[in-house]
């Protein structure tokens, strides 16, 4: 079954604890914590303060989406703060092997996000490292976008690239996920799905988790 993790880019912070109690009782398989530098992305959202109070909040698994440049410097700092997933961009750095190492050696799982803009190409080298690839269904640093249906495509090579391998990794998608979309980011090989603005407009957790996670 596809694993649903809403963005908390969509939260209402005023009463996370309530949030994060409720994400829990709706059944959801962690949450999605977006990290914006003002420099990567241009946008500034939520860093160290805020993921050490999701950590305090919530069991789920967080997963921690670093859209920064120099991702080398921060990786560990993250997941000394409670990360269980960290995803970096392959844009964002000239050391992508590098960084993925950092991760791995924190005991953290690893993950290389590409944008839409990016080619599935530039990460062969260190597939085999991952635990999971993101792709990026939107350009990164806003929520409530348009999916962008070219990503499809690039599902679909992913897909046949770890069915040729014989690779087990998640395929993420991020950004434009709704009851629209959804159908067809999993029939082409999404195996874990963000949703943030869609999933936190409705007023049932429990209903719009059935939605997505079908
Ligand atoms: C965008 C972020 C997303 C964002 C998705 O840069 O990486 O995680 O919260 O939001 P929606 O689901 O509203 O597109
Ligand atoms: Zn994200």
């Amino acid at each position: 079954m596809v694993k649903l993790y809403p963005s908390l880019l969509s939260t209402d912070f005023l009463k996370l604890q309530e949030e994060l109690t409720a994400l829990e009782e709706a059944g959801v398989d962690g949450v999605h914590f977006d990290v914006m530098d003002g420099q990567f992305v241009p946008n500034i959202s939520i860093g160290l303060p805020i993921l050490d109070a999701v950590r305090k909040g919530t069991h789920l698994p967080i997963d921690v989406h670093l859209m920064i440049e120099e991702p080398e410097k921060y990786v560990e700092l993250f997941a000394d703060h409670g990360a269980d997933m960290i995803s970096v961009h392959v844009e964002a750095t000239p050391h992508i092997h590098r960084v993925i190492e950092q991760i791995l050696s924190k005991n953290v799982k690893a993950g290389v996000v590409i944008n839409p803009g990016t080619p599935v190409s530039s990460i062969l080298p260190i597939i085999k490292m991952v635990d999971f690839v993101l792709v990026m269904t939107v350009n990164p640093g806003f929520g409530g976008q348009t999916f962008i249906n070219e990503s499809i495509e690039k599902l679909d090579k992913l897909s046949k690239i770890k069915n040729d391998l014989n690779l087990s990794f998640d395929i993420e998608v991020d950004g434009g996920i709704n009851d629209e979309t959804v159908e067809s980011v999993v029939s082409h090989g999404a195996t874990m799905l963000v949703a943030g603005s869609y999933f936190f407009k409705h007023e049932d957790y429990k209903e719009v988790t059935k939605i997505l996670k079908g």
